[in-house]
């Protein structure tokens, strides 16, 4: 009978052990998609358990790429700044009431052209280790599109269209009057500068004499966010009629922006995710002489 009971009792002790150790180990989850940051914005990069173990006394360690570049490291149930790579200090933080349901999501505030990249988050305990990883993209915005004109030495009018510090290269839309979609006319140039940001420029020929033509500049990467700008470009040709034209040229600029500003608005219905930046021009050339 003693020895049975023994026995009974290692049984159960060796179950209730796999038992501790099963439910000791966890997955760490993160986001199945890019996250994607506006520069400036705070960022949370999400990660969390499965299942949700309390991780108040675990290791919690995001670096970003290698192991070495901490991005913020928990240990012994306190942040260890000393730890953390210089460019993080004091814009990073864990949600300390969220630790004890397993999530160990990071907050990244003020965030930078540098901060973009691949991120790990490891997650030790005494008995088990894991970790997940994440990109974050951060999009920069270029400028407020302006638009030139400029004749070739053929005598060719042409507009350009540029705008600088994108991250990624915008969708570039030319309209004119009607609304008709003339992009296929237009060449886009890139070009990177110092910081790594692209400079934008797109070349269109023109023919028509009296026209308004408007140049959209749209980011391509979806995200909630919208932003939208808006700029109008006059050109006045030296003709003796001028106030004619000015006045004709300004209501004219009025009625586009109106129009643009509808469409627009029709297209931000559809497109909420993306960030659109425009301008437009109003030409007469050689109308007056
Ligand atoms: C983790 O906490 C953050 C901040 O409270 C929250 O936004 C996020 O949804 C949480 N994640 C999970 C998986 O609960
Ligand atoms: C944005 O455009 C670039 C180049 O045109 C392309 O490589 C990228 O896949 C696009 N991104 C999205 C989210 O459509």
């Amino acid at each position: 009978m003693k020895v049975q009971n023994g026995w009974r009792c290692s049984v159960f002790f060796l179950l209730y052990m796999t038992h501790v150790a099963w439910t000791q180990r966890f997955d760490v989850i993160g986001p199945s998609t890019d996250i994607f940051a506006l520069l400036g914005e705070d960022v949370t990069l999400p990660a969390s358990l499965s299942p949700p173990l309390n991780v108040q006394r675990f290791e919690v360690r995001w670096v970003q790429n290698d192991l070495s570049s901490v991005v913020l490291l928990y240990w012994n149930l306190q942040i260890r700044p000393e730890r953390q790579m210089q460019t993080y200090k004091g814009r990073t933080a864990l949600f300390p009431e969220e630790l004890v349901s397993g999530n160990v999501s990071l907050r990244l505030q003020d965030v930078r052209v540098s901060d973009g990249g691949l991120y790990r988050c490891l997650v030790t305990s005494e008995r088990w280790n894991e970790e997940t990883h994440l990109t974050l993209n951060v999009e920069v915005v270029g400028t407020q599109p302006s638009i030139s004109i400029s004749t070739t030495e053929d005598q060719q009018t042409r507009l350009e269209c540029s705008s600088e510090k994108w991250s990624s290269r915008p969708e570039v839309t030319w309209r004119d009057m009607n609304g008709v979609d003339v992009t296929s006319q237009s060449i886009l140039t890139v070009q990177r500068d110092d910081e790594g940001l692209l400079r934008v420029s797109s070349i269109i020929p023109i023919k028509w004499e009296f026209n308004v033509f408007s140049c959209l500049m749209r980011s391509n990467t979806t995200r909630p966010a919208y932003q939208s700008k808006m700029g109008v470009y006059v050109f006045s040709p030296n003709v003796s009629g001028w106030s004619v034209v000015f006045w004709l040229s300004m209501a004219l600029c009025v009625t586009a922006t109106v129009l643009l500003i509808l469409k627009w608005r029709r297209m931000r219905g559809e497109s909420k995710s993306c960030i659109i930046k425009m301008s437009s021009v109003v030409l007469y050339a050689h109308f007056y002489n």
